[in-house]
């Protein structure tokens, strides 16, 4: 029997990454941040002076990534990245070069690798759909806009980056256009999903709702 997967997918910002490592963490699972590998990408093609536009080029970026996750930090040929994947320009990098289908061929196979026991929670945009669609649970973790650049706007802070919150809503908007209208595994409710809108929810209990369906579903 293949390992266990819950599937946890939604728009930016929506607090799916610290829901999904939590859950993670409950169950003794692994963790897949597969937005990463897609800020990674956008990161290393522009240390690398190529065009986020450039199809073949930063397809053959992202097949060849060498990436390490450790517990603490994500390093990239040997040097961690740490906030560098975080900023507001890496992240509209990302939004971009996950539009290019031979991108997200490259990374298909690198991400599947993750499924393995005693279990994986993965969260991206196509866990459910592309990468895992055999998953236990998928999940359509979600919150309003404005909670979602507000939220984004107090991590910015926190980690002493300088913010403006209505520029922060307008790049998210931009970006959940971008995530939601592209061809190749857009952004989207699959119909199998348990939707989960956070936007009046603490951490807890959205890690909590996604425990309680995960135990119903096994
Ligand atoms: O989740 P995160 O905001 O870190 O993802 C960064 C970008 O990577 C997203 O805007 C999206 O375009 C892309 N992405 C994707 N598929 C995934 C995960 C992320 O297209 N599974």
């Amino acid at each position: 029997r293949a390992a266990p997967v819950i599937a946890i997918d939604g728009p930016s910002a929506s607090g799916k990454g610290t829901v999904a490592a939590r859950v993670a963490a409950a169950l003794g699972f692994s963790y897949l941040d597969s937005g990463a590998l897609y800020r990674l990408t956008a990161l290393a093609a522009k240390r690398a002076n190529v065009a986020w536009d450039d199809e073949a080029a930063v397809a053959a970026i992202a097949g060849g990534l060498d990436v390490v996750f450790t517990e603490s930090d994500i390093c990239l040929a040997g040097v961690p990245v740490g906030d560098a994947i975080r900023s507001e320009e890496i992240s509209a990098g990302a939004s971009k070069v996950a539009a290019l289908p031979a991108v997200r061929e490259a990374l298909l196979f690198r991400q599947r690798a993750f499924g393995k026991a005693p279990g994986l929670v993965g969260d991206g945009r196509d866990m459910g759909s592309v990468i895992f669609p055999q998953a236990s649970l998928k999940v359509f973790l979600t919150a309003s806009a404005e909670a979602r650049a507000e939220r984004r706007y107090k991590q910015l802070i926190e980690k002493g980056f300088s913010a403006n919150l209505p520029d922060l809503l307008s790049d998210l908007q931009q970006r959940d256009a971008r995530d939601s209208q592209r061809s190749v595994a857009p952004l989207r409710q699959e119909a199998d999903a348990q939707m989960l809108e956070t936007t009046h929810l603490t951490i807890e209990q959205a890690v909590k709702q996604v425990l309680d369906w995960y135990a119903e579903a096994t």
